[in-house]
């Protein structure tokens, strides 16, 4: 099993490197998508040479947008010549892109705003499996994940589009789930509580603030973290979690229980 691969979009930093930092030292042959300018490409570099050592150098990163159709088209191929026999076991969906901002104030949201943070934070899963599928990359034990959070059923200042975006990456979860199910591939997303990430202060400039309110009303008086968020994709791969499908995981310490 763990010649197998793992393709993870948004590898780069938060969850995405975690996971990616975790399945490779379970040895699993890392793929990875980021999006990265000036000294955050060095680090993204770095990293890709420290997974590298993990898992006997089957380690790739590709410093491109992974939700663009031209990127999935020109990838497949080396794809399925890098995984050769074995299969892609995981396709996850950790990319943190799009417009922080509201419908209205201060300025009204435009139609490209809209469309691009749901194709790149939702859509793009569905043309992503579509391509593997295709190739024969992906079959029985499987894993699509998508990571969703509160906003997909809250609203809050700064998540306008992402909220809508993160409603549509579960349908898009949903649905690839149950047209799947009876090849063996399951669909899921794990929501994560609150996590001191890149994408997190990119959403309010009062995100310490965040940090420390999420702290008080979390049951287990913490933030989340992305080792615990990779510490559950973990445990999905393993085949005792073969009959999770088109379900919402909760990885956040029961903080969505509480006011
Ligand atoms: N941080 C939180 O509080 C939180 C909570 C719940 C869910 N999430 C979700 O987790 C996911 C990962 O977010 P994070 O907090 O780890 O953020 P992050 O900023 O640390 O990581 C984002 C990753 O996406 C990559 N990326 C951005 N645009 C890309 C593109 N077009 N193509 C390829 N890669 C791209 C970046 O290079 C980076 O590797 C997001 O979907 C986010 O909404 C985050």
């Amino acid at each position: 099993m763990k010649n197998d691969w793992v393709l993870i979009l948004g590898s780069s930093t938060g969850h995405g490197a975690s996971i990616a930092r975790s399945l490779a030292k379970e040895g699993y042959g890392v793929i990875g998508f980021h999006f990265d300018r000036g000294p955050l490409k060095k680090e993204a570099e770095a990293f890709c040479k420290e997974l590298s050592a993990l898992n006997n150098n089957r380690t790739i990163f590709w410093n491109e947008n992974a939700a663009s159709q031209e990127t999935i088209d020109k990838r497949i191929t080396e794809i399925k010549k890098l995984v050769g026999e074995n299969r892609i076991k995981l396709l996850m969906h950790s990319i943190a892109f799009g417009s922080t901002t509201n419908f209205f104030e201060p300025a009204p949201v435009r139609q490209n705003q809209m469309d691009m943070t749901l194709h790149v934070m939702a859509n793009c899963i569905i043309y992503w499996t579509q391509a593997l599928l295709k190739n024969d990359l992906i079959g029985s034990g499987t894993r699509i994940l998508g990571l969703t959070s509160e906003g997909s059923y809250k609203a809050m200042s700064g998540y306008g589009p992402v909220g809508v975006a993160k409603a549509a990456l579960e349908a898009v979860v949903r649905q690839v789930g149950w047209e799947l199910g009876h090849l063996g591939i399951t669909a899921n997303t794990i929501q994560a509580g609150i996590t001191p990430t890149r994408a997190l202060t990119k959403i309010s400039e009062n995100w310490e603030e965040w940090v420390d309110k999420t702290k008080e009303r979390n049951p287990m008086k913490r933030v989340t973290t992305p080792e615990d968020v990779a510490g559950v994709v973990s445990l999905l791969l393993d085949e005792k979690a073969n009959f999770v499908n088109c379900s919402t995981i909760y990885c956040d310490g029961g903080e969505h229980r509480s006011l």
